[in-house]
């Protein structure tokens, strides 16, 4: 069966209990589970990893080449300062959804800008934890469905 990474960075395996009037009472274990049920829904595995460092998401983003069909990534703030990781993704070419719970364009100015969204298929925010779902949904419309059907 083929296989999604969900790949999540810095301070997000704090939720649950960070900001919870920004992000919500939901914990990662809760997110990963949700991703896992959606993933299975459409013949597609999951493989979940969160770090803070900056270049262990890097080191995720080039091993999910060849392994893993795409990747539903927050990375976090990451986002806002990481040239790194873009260039990762650019150069592992393995398709990336770029995902935030909170809506980062209604956010501060420097939550707006984002090195990610250039060299992701798309990017979803705002929804909470319903945007991994979301964004499962759309690398599996852009990869096609786990069974071989078209999506
Ligand atoms: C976030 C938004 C980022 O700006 C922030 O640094 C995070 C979480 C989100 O999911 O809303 O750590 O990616």
């Amino acid at each position: 069966m083929p296989s999604l990474l969900i790949l999540n960075g810095p301070n997000l395996n704090l939720l649950g209990t960070r900001q919870p009037e920004v992000y919500g009472r939901i914990t990662l274990d809760d997110i990963n589970a949700l991703c896992a049920a959606e993933a299975t829904r459409v013949g597609y595995t999951v493989d979940c990893l969160q770090s803070n460092h900056e270049g262990a998401l890097i080191d995720a983003v080039h091993a999910a080449r060849g392994l893993h069909g795409g990747i539903v990534l927050n990375a976090g703030a990451y986002t806002h300062t990481s040239v790194a990781l873009m260039d990762a993704i650019s150069s592992a070419a393995v398709p990336v959804v770029e995902v935030h719970l909170s809506n980062i364009h209604a956010r501060e100015t420097f939550r707006h800008k984002s090195y990610i969204a250039p060299v992701a298929l798309g990017q979803i925010c705002g929804f909470g934890a319903q945007g991994y779902v979301l964004a499962i949904q759309a690398l599996v419309a852009h990869l096609g469905s786990g069974d071989g059907s078209a999506p």
